[in-house]
């Protein structure tokens, strides 16, 4: 398959990001030349990466929260840039690691260039990310991308360590999901205050609201991988479940069973056979696990929204309000 030929993705945030669409295109073009190569085989990799557009969260988060603080500038645009690069970089590491052959609705890097080429174009981007921080000549900004990395890049080694773990406690699951997903997104909503001239109380407050918010985000998208549509979403799914990767409604489904139950169900899980998530299905909705992931990512939703409460009233606050509806009834 050429990996440029599959269709474009759907964008459902387009529109919500209205307000802020001047900024993420201001971020896009930064993105777009700082990873620029003039070494061919390197450009036609990159280009790839021109037709491999997601959702633009985190950048989103950055310059949303900015415009609910003050003005955005020129920072603001340079540091949307980065985290979408970091958060890109993840996700060309991450479909190594689930061997996914489909993200962002078209062919995955590893599935058009290989492993190798996929785990470098990962370091080239995080390298242009660190590189492109430290231009605003500022160690701040440079300290809280990196503490952001650490701790996502600590999370997804967390993950794999836990792998085939089908004993995982809620505690830790939570604990992986708030290093690789949430501190990013926090990351985000901090940045976007910080260098709008918020005061600390409202930093941190904002801060909580990416917190709260990523790991809604996060249950969801372990909900759509078990039980989700690959069409609408875009991305390879049932791949936590092909790499023994215990998500909430797992644990929750392997707690809430008991006897010849578990047996089965711990039987389901290590067979290496590909129609677990077809079998699980049921199993999962009959014992209320679905409804359990659910109500816990609307509960992280809700606590988002309460951090918000104090920002004074504006477009983009609602729109910060509504993500927290968003993130957790989407389909992609
Ligand atoms: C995917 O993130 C990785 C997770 C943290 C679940 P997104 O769902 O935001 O991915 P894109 O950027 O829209 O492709
Ligand atoms: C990965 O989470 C999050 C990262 C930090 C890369 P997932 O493994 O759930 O992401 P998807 O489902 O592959 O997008
Ligand atoms: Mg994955
Ligand atoms: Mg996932």
């Amino acid at each position: 398959m050429n990996p440029t030929l599959a269709t474009r993705p759907a964008h459902s945030t387009g529109d919500l990001f209205k307000p802020i669409q001047r900024d993420l295109e201001i971020a896009e073009r930064i993105l777009r030349e700082t990873i620029e190569s003039g070494e061919p085989g390197v450009s036609r990799l990159i280009n790839h990466l021109s037709h491999y557009r997601g959702k633009r969260l985190r950048p989103a988060l950055l310059l949303l929260t900015a415009r609910a603080c003050g003005a955005v500038e020129r920072p603001h645009h340079v540091l949307a840039a980065v985290v979408e690069m970091i958060h890109t970089a993840t996700l060309v590491h991450d479909d190594v690691l689930d061997g996914a052959s489909v993200r962002r609705h078209v062919a995955t890097v590893n599935a058009g260039w290989g492993n190798q080429a996929s785990i470098l174009l990962g370091d080239y981007l995080f390298t242009h990310a660190f590189h492109l921080t430290s231009t605003l000549g500022e160690a701040r900004a440079c300290r809280l991308i990196g503490e952001a990395t650490n701790r996502l890049c600590a999370g997804e080694l967390h993950q794999i360590c836990q792998r085939g773990n089908f004993d995982l406690a809620e505690e830790a699951y939570f604990d992986i999901i708030e290093g690789k997903t949430a501190e990013l997104t926090s990351c985000c909503c901090r940045l976007g205050a910080l260098y709008s001239g918020m005061d600390d109380d409202m930093v941190e407050r904002l801060a909580s609201y990416g917190r709260y918010l990523g790991l809604a985000f996060q249950i969801a998208d372990d909900l759509l991988d078990l039980v989700g549509e690959e069409r609408s979403v875009g991305k390879s799914l049932g791949s936590d479940l092909e790499q023994g990767k215990m998500t909430l409604p797992l644990i929750y489904l392997m707690h809430s069973a008991s006897g010849e139950k578990t047996r089965r169900v711990l039987e389901l899980l290590k067979n290496p056979a590909n129609h677990k998530r077809e079998q699980l299905a049921p199993e999962l909705a009959a014992c209320g696990a679905i409804a359990y992931a659910r109500r816990r990512a609307e509960e992280f939703a809700t606590q988002a929204a309460a951090q918000l409460v104090g920002l004074p009233s504006s477009e983009c606050k609602s729109i910060l309000e509504h993500l927290t509806d968003r993130v957790v009834n989407r389909d992609n």
